[in-house]
């Protein structure tokens, strides 16, 4: 059976009955639309990393509660920390700084993971988060002579140099070989235990003045052997402690480190950026799963001040290591988490779709309001409460200025 034109035309579906050209554009049009999907990532979603799966894009950066016991251990009050943060739905927790030297305790209060005694006791707070879909990271940590440990006064404290810390009042012994041995030893074993207590990950500090990021800091390392002067030679151990922490825990566990970027201290004395952009090339060379740049030297003179400025409700301040985190990640693979001020969901979307930053940590704003991610999920515009007076410290234990009980 023929058609004559008119049936033909009939015939066909309504986009048969278009001509060429307008295909085009409509197939065109249909791409870009698919292209702007692929785009439009989205902080509340799951995300897929080679050896770790997220619900959604949120962290908790490494924050010290002051509420161990006094050899490190962890308390009910700790507990209840931990649970509150999973019961607020944020997708990874980094615990805060542990020590892993009986002898190199920066602050009181702190948790240990020095030895084998501290693995069992995370299980109960793993189990629930794990239970109840999230991550968690334990941060491992050196202190030197950034310690604000009465007894640290008495002991030998190691540094890159013999220096004076111009917060702590110590003045550390400049390490010898056996002193770099310790240290790497201490990291290795350290990560070994977070790998078996079950953490999903395990993050080294090497940022805020703490010992290893001293050695990126030329006013505290002022070493003329292969660990001073360059960048390279300044950055030496923060590789040695990296791979070997990655050859103790294996290629299938996850390895992150947060490190300074910037000290922001005085020309000449600190680690400046794009400096350190050298460092974070080298760093994405040594399968580093997570690299959470950080800044500022909490001695380096203009203090807390600076490492957490005290921005608040202007959205131009917030995320204030954007521009140098949106360069590093454009110069290098493994994925960066940008901590720092992070308060506004549309500033972190824009960043998460445009600056090729996939992860966002949280300090101050998750200690006053730990459920802050249940309250942006159900309304993304929910303006944080903290008021970034960096009050947190003052009492004992850490301790939010919200949150306190009037007397
Ligand atoms: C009370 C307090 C304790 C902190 N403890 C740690 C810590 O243990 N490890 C760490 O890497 N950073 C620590 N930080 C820094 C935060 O992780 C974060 O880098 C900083 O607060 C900036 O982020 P924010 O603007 O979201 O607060 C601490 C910050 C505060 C306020
Ligand atoms: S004490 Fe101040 S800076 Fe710290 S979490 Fe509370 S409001 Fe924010």
């Amino acid at each position: 059976m023929y058609f004559s034109d008119t049936q033909r035309v009939k015939n066909l579906s309504p986009y048969e009955k278009l001509c060429p050209y307008c295909i085009l554009i409509i197939k065109n049009v249909i791409l870009h639309q698919n292209l702007m999907i692929m785009e439009n990532k989205k902080l509340f979603e799951q995300v897929s990393f080679p050896k770790l799966t997220l619900k959604n894009r949120f962290v908790r950066s490494g924050v010290w509660m002051k509420m161990a016991d006094e050899q490190g251990h962890i308390t009910p009050e700790l507990k209840d920390v931990y649970k509150s943060l999973v019961d607020g739905g944020v997708g990874l927790i980094i615990t805060e700084y542990t020590f892993i030297d009986k002898y190199d305790q920066p602050n009181p209060g702190m948790i240990g993971m020095y030895d084998d005694l501290f693995i069992d006791e995370w299980k109960e707070i793993i189990d629930y988060a794990h239970a109840n879909g999230t991550k968690i990271a334990c941060q491992i940590a050196a202190g030197g002579s950034q310690s604000g440990l009465e007894e640290a006064k008495q002991r030998r404290i190691m540094g890159p140099s013999a220096v004076l810390n111009r917060v702590s009042g110590i003045t550390p012994a400049e390490m010898n070989e056996d002193d770099f041995n310790r240290l790497i030893e201490n990291h290795k074993n350290a990560a070994l235990r977070v790998k078996r207590a079950g953490f999903d990950a395990v993050q080294i500090h090497a940022a805020h003045g703490y010992l290893l990021s001293q050695f990126l800091t030329p006013y505290y390392n002022r070493r003329t052997d292969k660990y001073g002067g360059s960048l390279h030679n300044r950055t030496r151990i923060i590789y040695d402690v990296v791979s070997a922490v990655r050859s103790a825990v294996g290629d299938d566990y996850t390895v992150m480190i947060k490190v300074n970027m910037d000290d922001f201290m005085a020309e000449g004395e600190g680690l400046t950026f794009p400096e350190s952009l050298e460092m974070f090339k080298h760093l994405d060379t040594l399968g580093l799963d997570f690299i959470e740049p950080s800044g500022a030297n909490i001695s380096a003179g203009n203090g807390i001040i600076q490492s957490f400025p005290r921005i608040a409700r202007s959205v131009e301040k917030q995320s204030y290591f954007k521009e140098q985190v949106t360069e590093i990640a454009k110069n290098i693979k493994t994925p960066v988490i940008l901590v720092g001020g992070n308060r506004n969901t549309t500033v972190m979307t824009d960043l998460l779709n445009n600056a090729g930053i996939p992860l966002f940590s949280f300090g101050r704003t998750l200690f006053s309001e730990p459920d802050l991610i249940n309250k942006w999920v159900d309304n993304p515009d929910y303006v944080p409460k903290c008021v970034a007076c960096n009050k947190c410290w003052d009492t004992t234990p850490n301790s939010c200025i919200l949150n306190r009980k009037r007397k």
